[in-house]
């Protein structure tokens, strides 16, 4: 390693976008390795629009790791941080960095503290952060810091540590998280399903319903679900092997009909799920509701289906159109229905 004294710092910055499930992941079966219920099938988002940027950065100078998220200091020491953190340091491997003379061996990374300024280019309050990005983005970038060389999958299988659904945001397209069978969740792990060229007429455009954090957080919920939901146990038996398979022809005939009543009809389960829960869990609200009526209708009169919709945990509406033509009216239609306040800024 370069001298002590030598107050040189390493910097890596990466960018990686959110992922929407149209298959859901909600129940895991070992809380501690998140290891999934079920297989879910999710779309990746342009990184222009819902991304996170993270830059990581190592220097003999640094006491200890820390973390700033859109420049305010978090802590690392939770179980999640820790295990990215553990399991990407383990892999890490030689680096040479000529330029700046700097020579770290594998046994040198050990001692090594980093630190890592994380920001979302869109806003936190609106509900619409997601862990997703944030825990990808993060593997990545310590892996091409610490020069971990293993493949997409096996990244995704370590920021599945950090947040489920932040393995599928690896990959662009569209992405499958395969639950796996091992229990120590080697095999549990993303695969692309389909790159982002191949279905590119598809518009997703987000309706933000509520700018406020969701009451119940995604971990919580699940765990009330699967210690009380029996309905969950027949959605990841049952139903949801059998829809993925469905799911995945969809995709890959580019059959938008097909596409969307099982989007549409997973995303409808899901919190058919969580009100099976007890207590029950309510992330959907009447606005969310009056948007899945006045897609259904505008589904059903056009006699084959235009848009798709599907919510996360909370109220947000994410809408799926078939192309451009069709995003376009389904933005008119929703200010129509849903007339802005004459003071609202639409340029927000
Ligand atoms: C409703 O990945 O946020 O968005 O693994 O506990 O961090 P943890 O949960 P998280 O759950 C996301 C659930 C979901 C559906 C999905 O993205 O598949």
């Amino acid at each position: 390693m370069a001298e002590e004294s030598q107050k040189w710092v390493l910097m890596v910055t990466a960018q990686t976008p959110t992922n929407i499930a149209v298959i859901k992941y909600w129940g895991k079966r070992d809380e501690t390795l998140i290891l999934p219920v079920n297989d879910s099938i999710s779309v990746t988002l342009d990184p222009e629009h819902l991304c996170t940027t993270t830059t990581v950065s190592v220097s003999p100078a640094f006491d200890q790791d820390r973390m700033w998220l859109n420049g305010k200091e978090i802590s690392l020491s939770g179980g999640r941080f820790q295990s990215c953190l553990r399991e990407i340091r383990s892999r890490a491997t030689d680096v040479h960095d000529k330029e700046k003379g700097i020579k770290i061996t594998k046994k040198d990374w050990e001692k090594l503290n980093v630190h890592i300024a994380s920001y979302n280019n869109f806003p936190t309050a609106a509900g619409l952060a997601s862990s997703a990005a944030g825990f990808a983005c993060l593997v990545f970038a310590l892996a091409k810091l610490m020069n971990a060389n293993e493949d997409h999958s096996q990244l995704s299988a370590i920021a599945r540590r950090g947040s489920g659904s932040a393995c599928r945001s690896l990959y662009g397209g569209f992405v499958k998280w395969i639950m796996g069978k091992d229990e120590k969740g080697t095999d549990s792990l993303a695969v692309q399903l389909a790159d982002e060229k191949h279905w590119d007429e598809l518009v997703i455009v987000i309706a933000v319903v509520s700018s406020q954090q969701k009451e119940t957080s995604s971990t919580t919920g699940m765990r009330d679900t699967v210690e009380t939901s029996l309905l969950l146990q027949h959605r990841a038996k049952e139903v949801v092997p059998k829809r993925i398979l469905k799911m995945e022809e969809a995709i890959k005939n580019r059959d938008f009909a097909s596409f969307a009543q099982l989007a549409c009809t997973d995303s409808n389960q899901f919190h058919a799920v969580c009100l099976d829960t007890c207590p029950p869990i309510f992330y959907m609200n009447d606005t969310s509701h009056r948007i899945i009526s006045l897609v259904e209708k505008w589904n059903c009169a056009a006699g084959t289906p235009q848009v798709a919709y599907t919510f996360d945990a909370g109220p947000n509406a994410v809408l799926i159109a078939r192309n451009r033509e069709t995003a376009a009216l389904l933005v008119q239609k929703l200010l129509f229905c849903f007339p802005p306040k004459s003071d609202a800024d639409l340029n927000r």
